[in-house]
């Protein structure tokens, strides 16, 4: 039975969207919901099937003291397949796409690089933006063809697409097999186990050469999506009960985080605020929020593995609230919870009490929990939400890195109104200089850096508007910006309802221009860092040492360095279409492995301040370069590029001499 809380909550999504309607001067009470009315399709066998994994028999307790080992299990009818798995978005489906990774090699699948040669071919899929979702087509459209040589490959899409396209896009795309929505994700092995086995008895994969390929192609089709329950607060405590299994089952190996030793953990999933032009509240569902002694635990897991830098993820992630003792299953077992509304401002929570953990209540126990994470942020903040408690925990915690990204989205409140933002300019920048006053102490080489999102060309978007928006940039003076052109996305408020009549050529020469803007503002920021002494974590060799050197030559030194992507199995991400002004470069997450030789010239590394400004530094003269990677190093910054700072390392202390 669904719990007070719960059905407050869903009273307050459908009142707040009807309040949306009337808005927008629109009657109609239940807006139109992008995907079909079913829940959960297709047979969902146990994660390991008979045929590819022999059941294990239950041993009874032995008299003897040495136990007997199980049988070997009988030999595969045919090699597990190999996956190729790409990412799309942001860093919620990298997470994802790492967590459905690692419950696959679970159960004996095999990972590659090589999509022409993959069995299986597996999208995690973003809808935020139309061109993201174009890539997917686009690469669906290829895969149409290989199988038309290769019969026996499955393709999968994953996340967002799945979720909003719903069957249609099977229909669209019958070269596709199976769907899983990104709530659905821990149904996936089970799904593709299906997938590969009616595969096989049609078709079978290129050694098995006992069986005969098709000659028609029979549909080996596998849906998992929430449909429209994904925001039905009944269906939701038990979707959310095996959701939550797959971050609890996430495999921690100290290979997953490479040298970059950085992990995500997520605290809430979905989110509730309907922005109109958003379509993230229809594919990922309603906010909910894990418990937090799951994240600690999480993060105590990563931290054993070597993990030193964690971000913490949710859409609104600042809104993070639990309510202890409030929902607790049978088996005792505490569940996730949806979130509520509230103005942040304030002190605390004013609903907060003895038995709440908010935001900062979680970031002051993370922070405090697990000393070894050097690093501690969290991604993306809502503006309205924000309450000077955070703020406090940021200030007094030393490990909790003085970053924020706060979107504002746009500089007029006329055009925040129809996004229904829920706050003003006045409000945001208020807030901006608030949370300045707290954390911006570039004195004690801890300044606070601020990144946002823009949006250019909303319906009905106006040069003034336009114009409000460039004024914002300048006073928010962020470090960096992404600025996306308006995509109107079907489902979402804006779609249905106001038409798109800002002309493309319009969005393109505001975004060139918002581009320019707000690069002047990062070259100004990063300016104002010259001369100043910051933390920086070393992540690895820098690109231009990375092009020096080439992977086949060998050294004294053997080295992986910044192993974001330590071997050629990890999951390829593609960003969506965002343009990014400022230092947001990625340029030290290289995929390789190589030797460091020692060379007349000094060796070049790469790192990130705690507010995500990348620095480059050379590896003083008989300081070993590979016993700075991992670690925070001060750092007296001399110059800066548009995108990267330059500095000379002031405290070589506990680093290894060379001899
Ligand atoms: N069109 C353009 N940008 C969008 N975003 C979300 N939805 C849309 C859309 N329909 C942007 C917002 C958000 C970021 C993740 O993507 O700026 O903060
Ligand atoms: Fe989308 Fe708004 Fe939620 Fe962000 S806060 S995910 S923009 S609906």
């Amino acid at each position: 039975m669904a719990s007070l809380g719960e059905v407050a909550e869903w009273r307050l999504s459908a009142s707040s969207k009807s309040h949306l309607w009337a808005m927008f001067g629109f009657t109609s009470q239940i807006p139109h919901l992008p995907t079909s009315p079913f829940a959960i399709r297709g047979t969902i066998p146990a994660p390991c099937s008979p045929n590819l994994h022999p059941p294990r028999v239950q041993q009874a307790p032995s008299v003897v003291s040495t136990p007997t080992p199980p049988p070997p299990p009988p030999p595969r009818p045919y090699p597990m397949p190999s996956i190729y798995l790409e990412t799309f978005g942001c860093q919620m489906n990298e997470l994802d796409s790492e967590l459905v990774m690692g419950s696959l090699k679970a159960v004996g699948y095999a990972f590659t690089a090589d999509r022409e040669r993959a069995d299986v071919v597996l999208y995690n899929t973003c809808s935020v933006r139309e061109r993201a979702e174009q890539k997917v087509w686009s690469r669906l459209g290829q895969d149409r063809l290989r199988k038309l040589d290769r019969p026996e490959i499955v393709v999968g899409v994953l996340g967002c697409m799945a979720e909003r396209d719903g069957e249609d896009l099977i229909k669209r795309m019958p070269v596709v097999d199976i769907l899983c929505g990104p709530g659905e994700l821990d149904k996936l092995p089970g799904l593709l186990d299906n997938a590969v086995r009616t595969r096989s008895m049609t078709g079978g994969f290129a050694t098995d050469t006992n069986l005969t390929r098709p000659t028609v192609m029979t549909s080996a089709r596998q849906v998992a999506l929430q449909g429209n329950t994904s925001r039905r607060s009944a269906t939701l405590a038990a979707a959310e009960d095996t959701l939550e299994l797959l971050d609890l089952s996430r495999a921690v190996s100290p290979e997953d985080h490479g040298m970059t030793r950085s992990a995500y953990v997520r605290i809430t999933r979905g989110c509730n605020k309907f922005c109109t032009y958003c379509v993230v509240p229809f594919t990922r569902g309603a906010e909910v929020h894990r418990p937090p002694r799951h994240i600690i635990d999480e993060c105590k897991r990563l931290a054993q593995s070597g993990v030193v830098e964690i971000t913490l993820l949710g859409q609104t992630v600042n809104h993070y609230r639990f309510e202890h003792g409030s929902s607790v299953t049978i088996g005792g077992v505490m569940q996730p919870q949806k979130g509520r509304s509230y103005k942040g401002g304030h002190t605390r929570d004013p609903f907060a009490g003895a038995q709440t953990t908010t935001f900062a209540d979680l970031l002051a126990q993370i922070h405090d929990e697990v000393p070894s994470i050097q690093r501690l942020r969290f991604v993306t903040s809502y503006p309205r939400d924000f309450g000077d408690d955070v703020l406090e925990v940021m200030r007094d915690h030393p490990r909790i890195c003085r970053y924020l990204h706060v979107p504002a989205q746009s500089g007029s409140n006329r055009i925040l109104s129809m996004m229904n933002r829920g706050y003003t300019v006045e409000e945001y920048l208020d807030f901006l200089d608030r949370a300045r006053s707290f954390l911006h102490q570039p004195q004690i080489g801890r300044p606070l850096t601020i990144a946002g999102d823009i949006i250019v060309g909303f319906p009905t978007e106006t040069d003034e508007d336009f114009a409000l928006t460039i004024g914002l940039l300048e006073q928010a003076r962020y470090k960096n910006c992404f600025i996306f052109k308006y995509s109107p996305r079907p489902g979402t408020i804006a779609f249905d309802k106001i038409a798109d009549d800002v002309p493309e050529e319009v969005k393109r020469r505001r975004n060139n221009k918002l581009l320019a803007v707000q690069n002047t503002i990062s070259a100004a920021v990063s300016r104002d860092f010259i001369g100043t002494t910051m933390g920086v974590f070393i992540e690895g060799l820098s690109e231009r040492e990375l092009k020096k050197r080439r992977p086949e030559r060998t050294g004294l030194i053997g080295l992986t360095i910044s192993a974001k992507r330590p071997d050629d199995a990890k999951p390829t991400s593609t960003d969506g279409d965002a343009c990014c002004a400022g230092a947001c470069e990625d340029d030290s997450h290289t995929l390789t492995t190589m030797a460091i030789e020692p060379v007349a010239t000094a060796v070049q590394l790469s790192g990130r301040t705690e507010g995500d400004v990348i620095v480059h530094v050379d590896a003083p003269p008989g300081i070993a370069p590979e016993s700075m990677i991992g670690q925070v190093v001060q750092i007296r910054i001399t110059d800066c590029r548009p995108l990267s700072l330059i500095g000379e390392v002031v405290e070589p202390v506990s680093l290894t001499t060379t001899h």
